[in-house]
């Protein structure tokens, strides 16, 4: 079985890879590199002592993705490649929608021109918006409170409708809580160009010098230390959440958004104090104003993915501050 994976050379997709790999899948991957490295490529194939094929294309280059779908005989695609920084996407959001919608827009083409209608889309909690209930349960309304999110609501509408149109299509919506953490070896971890957005690496970057001190946006959100809560996966069990769906979705029809989070909360005065005593130092912080666009609490209802997969994530917040911090020592620490 060949599965044709796009941006897996991030952070997500690196990991899907190596754990396709590791069952017996074959990789094809294709990645613009505009927020990963060409090393990761290598990291894959060095962790998982496989080969995969790699292409340095745009997801928008609708005869660069006819080649491989030409080249190979994909049974299914891993769709991960898309702009994925909310602040950028709140500045730039003609190139979000056009990125992210235009690559969804000509991989679909490629894909049913070449007879391919299974595919497994990276989605996000950021679709759950600010009004739901906690814990998210797949069935309620979707939203976004920037352009970023809404590219991912609409994404999965199109999927949907697609799948609607066509019976043959089956489809699967991954909706992502806050995958942290990184690969047992260290060759492969969260490693953003320029500052980072996100909780965990920022961390990782003041626990290894290249930073001050953390910053903490808000502390008087309605949670029990004030800090925003979140449910932080490992992003190998995530990666075993995709190697679970993509076996859904070669063996069904139809769609089906599906929760990958641990339905576990975690403040970020937790994540801090976790990733001190896994660093073996305090971390300074400091308290900063709220960020916009930022909810109190978000977490995952985790049952239709143990139903409808039979996954559920083992690892917890002490294993993924760990391996986060093996892969940060690997990367800025010579
Ligand atoms: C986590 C918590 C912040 C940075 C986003 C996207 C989501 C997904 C994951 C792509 C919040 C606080 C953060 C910092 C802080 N991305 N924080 N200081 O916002 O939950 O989700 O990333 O798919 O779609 O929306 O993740 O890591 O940015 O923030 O205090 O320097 O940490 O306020 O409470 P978030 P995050």
């Amino acid at each position: 079985m060949k599965i044709f994976v796009t941006g897996g050379a991030g952070f997500i997709g690196s990991h899907t890879c190596v754990e396709l790999l590791n069952a017996g899948y074959e990789v094809v991957i294709a990645d613009n590199l505009s927020n990963a490295k060409p090393e990761a490529v290598e990291n894959i194939q060095k962790i998982s002592g496989k080969p995969v094929v790699f292409y340095k294309t745009d997801l928008r280059d609708l005869e660069g993705m006819r080649k491989i779908f030409t080249e190979h005989d994909i049974d299914a695609v891993i769709h991960f490649a898309g702009l994925k920084a909310v602040p950028e996407s709140v500045q730039k959001p003609l190139e979000y929608y056009e990125n992210n919608l235009g690559g969804t827009f000509v991989l679909c083409q490629a894909m049913r021109e070449a007879g391919c209608r299974k595919i497994v889309f990276s989605s996000s909690a950021t679709v759950y918006g600010m009004h739901n209930p906690v814990p998210f349960k797949e069935g309620m309304p979707t939203s976004a409170t920037n352009p970023y999110g809404y590219t991912k609501v609409m994404i999965e509408q199109i999927l949907t409708d697609l799948a609607l149109a066509d019976p043959q299509w089956s489809v699967s919506l991954l909706r992502y809580f806050n995958p942290i953490g990184a690969h047992s070896s260290g060759l492969i971890g969260e490693d953003p160009n320029g500052i980072p957005n996100n909780l965990l690496p920022y961390v990782s970057q003041v626990a290894a010098g290249l930073r001050p001190e953390v910053v903490v946006y808000g502390n008087d959100y309605d949670t029990p230390d004030g800090t925003g809560v979140r449910d932080y996966i490992h992003v190998v069990d995530l990666a075993l959440g995709h190697l679970s769906a993509v076996k859904y979705v070669l063996e069904h029809t139809g769609v089906e958004a599906v929760n990958l989070g641990t339905g576990q909360g975690t403040s970020v005065l937790e994540i801090v104090a976790a990733y001190s005593k896994a660093c073996g130092k305090e971390l300074p912080y400091r308290i900063a104003p709220r960020r916009p666009g930022d909810i109190a609490t978000c977490y995952a209802d985790t049952e239709k993915a143990r139903r409808l997969f039979g996954w559920e994530a083992k690892r917890n917040i002490e294993q993924m501050c760990a391996d986060s911090w093996n892969f940060a020592k690997n990367r800025y620490i010579k």
